[in-house]
């Protein structure tokens, strides 16, 4: 574990002028999160890996905002999170490649936030030292791969009916990467 200040990182102004912070995800933040978790879609829900509605992962969430592989940061108006973002770098042999999440509340999207926490999200990678930078995401999040190719990333993979939703679905993974050097 390392100390690390939960100041914030950027602010970005909205199109409707609306100021938000974006700070790394602090030990405090177990309720915002939580709240933040239930008021996703249930399409969100239905695609995501990690259950953004279940308090035991919110508390792992929380427990590894000083891990030291790990940087999790949080786009936050007043007390509320309406961003959560994080990068991993994997274990094992892959330990030189860092993994990506990016989730925007619902009634805060397509006003330039995802694109500006994608951003923070990837600085934070480089910050992990790793030389390769990875988002896996189902076919259909069309969005997450807009931002993600605009910044650089490109497709590496698609793996076929390779994660099953909430429903048992099988659904194709995409598997887009960046190569920091
Ligand atoms: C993907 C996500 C983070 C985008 O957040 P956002 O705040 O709406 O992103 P932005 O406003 O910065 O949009 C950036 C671009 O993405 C694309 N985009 C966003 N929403 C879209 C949609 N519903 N359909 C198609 N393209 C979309 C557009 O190209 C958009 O740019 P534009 O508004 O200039 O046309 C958000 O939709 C989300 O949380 N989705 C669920 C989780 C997910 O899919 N995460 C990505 C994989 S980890």
């Amino acid at each position: 574990m390392v100390e690390r200040d939960s100041e914030p990182l950027a602010a970005t102004v909205l199109g409707d002028q609306q100021a938000v912070v974006m700070r790394p995800l602090g030990e405090d933040d177990h309720a915002a999160l939580l709240a933040f978790g239930a008021a996703l879609p249930q399409d969100d829900l239905l695609y995501l890996e990690d259950d953004f509605q279940n308090s035991e992962i919110i508390t792992r969430l929380i427990s590894a905002c000083l891990a030291e592989n790990w940087r999790q940061i949080v786009a936050v108006v007043g007390d509320a999170i309406v961003g959560y973002s994080a990068v991993r770098r994997l274990p094992g042999w892959s330990n030189h490649v860092a993994d990506i999440i990016l989730l925007i509340d619902e009634h805060w999207r397509r006003s330039g936030l995802g694109t500006a926490l994608a951003q923070a999200i990837f600085d934070a990678a480089r910050d992990l030292g790793v030389n390769k930078v990875i988002v896996e995401m189902l076919e259909e999040q069309q969005a997450g791969r807009a931002i993600f190719e605009r910044l650089g990333f490109r497709v590496e993979g698609r793996l076929s009916a390779h994660a099953r939703d909430r429903h048992g679905q099988r659904r194709n993974l995409l598997i887009l990467a960046y190569y920091v050097s």
